[in-house]
Parts: C-alpha cells; structure tokens; sequence
C-alpha cells in the first residue's frame, strides 16, 4: 500500500512534553495509509537571515529533509497565547531561502495541547495564520484544542481517556484523506 510520509513537529523540547506524547500517540492511532516520523527541531540554530548565502549545514539538512514528506503535523503547546518560539524558529527556518520554502503546498494539521482549559487555541490559529503564507492547506476539521492535558497520560504514556482516543484517531483519519486529496496529483 502506498504510503503518504509525514512529518510531526512537536513545540515543547520539555522530556515530559505532553504534545510530544500526544505526538506519539497520534501516530500509534494513524491509519496505515500514513508513514508518520517526528522530525526533531531543537538543535536548529536560530533564523538570522544574514546567513543566508552560508547557510548552517543543519538549517540545509532540516529543508532537505522537510522536501522529502508529502505533509506536516503540528503537535503544540501555547506559549503566552502564541506558538513557542522553537516551532516558529523551524517554520521560519523552513520557509527560506524566499522562493525555495520546503513547506510549500504540503498538507497540514494542527493540535494544539495545553494543561489549561483553552487547550491552547491562541498557538492553534496563530500557527494558521503562518499557513496561510506559507500555502500549507491545513485541515479545517477537525479542530483540535486538547485541554486539561494533566490527566490525559498514564505512566507509559498512553491516553487514559476512551473520548480524547476517539477523538484522536478520528482526527488521523480524517487527516489521511486531507493528505490523499491535497497531495500534488491529487487522490491516491
Ligand atoms: C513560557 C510559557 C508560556 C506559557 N503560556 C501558556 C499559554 O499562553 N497558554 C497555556 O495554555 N499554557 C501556557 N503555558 C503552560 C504550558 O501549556 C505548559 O507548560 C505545557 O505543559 C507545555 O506543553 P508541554 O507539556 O508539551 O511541554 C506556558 C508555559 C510556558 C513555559
């Protein structure tokens, strides 16, 4: 069967994130029809775009690597209402240099996963707003925002709750037929 790879980008470096085990968690839940693979972002320098003639091999490796999936994934927390600066770094990072972005046309999806009741809405649609530049079509429905995230794992890491497993494979699902229909060529 003829997979669609997928990148996941996690927001939170944090070794107990609760994004990145809800990250794994979605891709334990996700159909076979997707090859899902966390790329990791915390070791990318930061944008400073004087660097783009002589670009970081890592910055040069990251896009390369990014070209190479058929979507992306967003699993993140909210910082101070917004997404946490080590996302925005990737994405940016990703984006350039102008004309080359390796995110463009890729399909795209959005959880947002917070301890606090919001379930990180303000990350979530400030994230969309990128995409919108960025022509990632992101998944409208749908929508994502887990809340009260403290109580959503047991000590493996699994999610405890049969609703947010529900609601989660439900959201891989419908992410995989976003992917089919979206990807360059269109329904495979
Ligand atoms: C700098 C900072 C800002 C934060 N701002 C928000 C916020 O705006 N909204 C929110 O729901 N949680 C906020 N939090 C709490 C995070 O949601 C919480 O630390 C969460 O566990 C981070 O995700 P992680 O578990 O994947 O690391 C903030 C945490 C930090 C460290």
């Amino acid at each position: 069967m003829a997979q669609h790879k997928i990148a996941v980008l996690v927001g939170s470096l944090r070794k107990e994130s609760f994004n990145r085990k809800m990250a794994k968690a979605l891709i334990k839940l996700s159909p076979d029809s997707l090859a899902l693979e966390i790329v990791e972002i915390g070791e990318l320098p930061l944008y400073n775009q004087d660097l783009d003639d002589n670009p970081p091999v890592s910055w040069v490796e990251f896009r390369q690597r990014i070209k190479k999936f058929d979507g992306v994934l967003f699993v993140t927390p909210e910082y101070n209402r917004s997404v946490p600066g080590v996302l925005k770094n990737a994405i940016d990072v990703g984006s350039r240099p102008y004309g080359k972005s390796a995110w463009d046309g890729k399909p795209g999806a959005v959880m947002s996963v917070s301890p606090g009741a919001m379930g990180g809405f303000g990350a979530n649609h400030h994230l969309r707003q990128s995409m919108v530049f960025l022509n990632i079509p992101v998944m409208q429905q749908p929508e994502a925002y887990i809340g009260n995230a403290t109580n959503l794992f047991d000590e493996k890491g699994d999610l405890t709750s049969d609703s947010t497993q529900e609601h989660a494979a439900r959201f891989m699902q419908t992410f995989a037929a976003w992917v089919a229909t979206n990807t360059p060529g269109g329904m495979q």
